[in-house]
C-alpha cells in the first residue's frame, strides 16, 4: 500500500498535469470529423441536453489528445474514480481531493459541468470503512456518524461546482428488494433517505439522484426506484432525480420501454439521465455487431430526447483505449464511441446524425 505522503504526492502531480495541461488546439489532434461542421457538446445544446463522458484522470493528465477531445466534445465530466469514497478519505477523516479537484478545475476551464459519483456504494470502500465494520470496531451507531460526516463533508467541499450527484449508487437487487450491502444490514433501509436529507442540508443546489445499472427499460429494478421514489418524495425527501446507467451488451435485446420508464419518472416531477452508457461486444468487433451498436446508442439517446426532463446522456469513456470492459468482461470490448486511435465509430456517428436531426419535443 503506498505510503500517504506518496500516494498524495501522486495524486498532487496528476491534479497538476491535468491542470496545466490545457486543451490544446482542437485541429492539433484531431479526433474524429466533427460532422454536420460541429461537435456532439454544440449539438447536444442546441436540444437542451447536456451530453457527457465519464472521465479517467490519469489519462487526461497523460494523453494529449483524449483531454483535447474530453473538452470538445463534452459539456459535463463525471470523475470515473476520484471522486469515490476510496479516493477521497483514503483514510478516516483525511481527504485528499487532489485528482478531484483537477477534473473540477478542468471542467471549468473548459465551460463543462459536473456530475458528481458517487456519494454511497457497496464497491470501492475505503479499508478502514470496511475492515472496522468487519471486525466491529465501527459498530451500525458509528458507521451511520460516519456516513454523515463523509457525505457532508464531500457535498460540502464540491458545494456549488456539481450539478448532478449521485447520492446512493446500486442499492436494489434485480429482483426489485434491496442489496444485501453492509450499508442495509448494519443501518437498515433509513439509510438511502439519511443520505438524500444530508446531502441536501450541505449542498441545497445540487440536484440528487438515485443511480443504477438495468433499469434502462420497466422490469422489478426500475419500479423498485419508482416506488421508492413516490414514498420518499411524500415524506418529504429530496429525491430529484433517477440515473440510469445504461451499460448494454449486444448480445442481449434491447430493453423494453425505456421512453415509458423515463415518462414515469417525469410524471413525478423527476428529473432522468443516462449516466454511464457503454454497450460492449463479444470480440472481435465487425461491421455487423458495430451497426448493431450503434443503433442502440442511437435508441437510448432518442429515449431521452422525447422526454423533456432527460437533462444529460452521459457515456462511461469515449474510447475503447480507456474502458473498463475488457479487464471486467473476458473476451468483450468496443463498448465507446471511438476506438482505440479516436477514431470514431459508427455509435459516434449515430449520436452526432441524431442529435443533428433531431428536434426535441
Ligand atoms: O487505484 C488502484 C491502484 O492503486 C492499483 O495500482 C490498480 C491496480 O490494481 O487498481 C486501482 O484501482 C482500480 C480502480 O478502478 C481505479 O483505477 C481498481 O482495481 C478497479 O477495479 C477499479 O475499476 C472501476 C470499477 O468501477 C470498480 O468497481 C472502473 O475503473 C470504473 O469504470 C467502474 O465504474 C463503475 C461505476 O463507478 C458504477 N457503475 C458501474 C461502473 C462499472 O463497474
Amino acid at each position: 500500500m503506498a505510503s500517504r505522503s506518496f500516494r498524495r504526492a501522486a495524486s498532487a502531480a496528476t491534479a497538476v498535469l491535468i491542470v496545466l495541461g490545457a486543451a490544446p488546439s482542437a485541429s492539433a489532434f484531431g479526433g474524429p470529423p466533427a460532422g454536420h461542421g460541429t461537435t456532439l457538446r454544440k449539438l447536444a445544446a442546441r436540444q437542451d441536453l447536456r451530453i457527457g463522458t465519464a472521465v479517467d484522470t490519469a489519462a487526461l493528465a497523460s494523453d494529449d489528445r483524449y483531454r483535447t477531445l474530453t473538452a470538445r466534445q463534452f459539456d459535463s465530466v463525471t470523475a470515473e474514480n476520484v471522486m469515490k469514497w476510496e479516493a477521497v478519505e483514503p483514510e478516516r477523516g483525511v481527504y485528499d481531493w487532489a485528482a478531484a479537484d483537477a477534473l473540477v478545475n478542468f471542467a471549468q476551464h473548459n465551460g463543462q459541468a459536473v456530475r458528481g459519483h458517487t456519494l454511497l456504494w457497496h464497491n470501492q470502500l475505503p479499508a478502514w470503512l470496511t475492515q472496522g465494520v468487519a471486525d466491529g470496531s465501527i459498530d451500525a451507531a458509528e458507521l451511520r456518524q460516519v456516513l454523515r460526516a463523509h457525505i457532508t463533508t464531500q457535498m460540502k467541499h464540491f458545494r456549488g461546482k456539481i450539478y448532478q450527484w449521485d447520492v446512493v449508487n446500486e442499492v436494489f437487487d434485480e429482483d426489485g428488494t434491496l442489496r444485501k450491502s453492509l450499508w442495509l444490514e448494519k443501518l437498515g433501509p433509513s439509510y438511502i433517505a439519511d443520505a438524500f436529507r444530508w446531502a441536501h442540508a450541505a449542498d441545497p443546489q445540487a440536484k440528487l439522484f438515485f443511480n443504477d445499472y438495468n433499469v434502462e427499460g420497466i422490469n422489478p429494478k426500475s419500479t423498485a426506484y419508482y416506488d421508492l421514489a413516490v414514498r420518499l418524495r411524500r415524506e418529504g425527501v429530496p429525491v430529484h432525480g433517477f440515473g440510469i446507467q445504461g451499460h448494454l451488451d449486444i448480445g442481449y435485446g434491447f430493453p423494453s420501454d425505456v421512453q415509458a420508464n423515463l415518462e414515469r419518472f417525469a410524471g413525478l416531477g423527476m428529473q432522468s439521465a443516462f449516466t454511464e452508457v457503454d454497450i460492449r461486444m463479444t470480440l472481435p468487433a465487425d461491421a455487423a455487431k458495430l451497426a448493431r451498436q450503434a443503433d442502440d446508442y442511437r435508441r437510448l439517446l432518442d429515449a431521452c430526447l422525447n422526454v423533456r426532463r432527460c437533462t444529460s446522456f452521459t457515456v462511461w469513456g469515449f474510447t475503447d483505449k480507456y474502458s473498463w470492459v475488457p479487464d471486467t468482461f473476458d473476451g468483450q470490448g468496443a463498448a465507446n464511441l471511438m476506438d482505440e486511435e479516436y477514431a470514431a465509430k459508427p455509435a459516434f456517428e449515430a449520436v452526432r446524425d441524431e442529435l443533428a436531426e433531431r428536434r426535441r419535443r
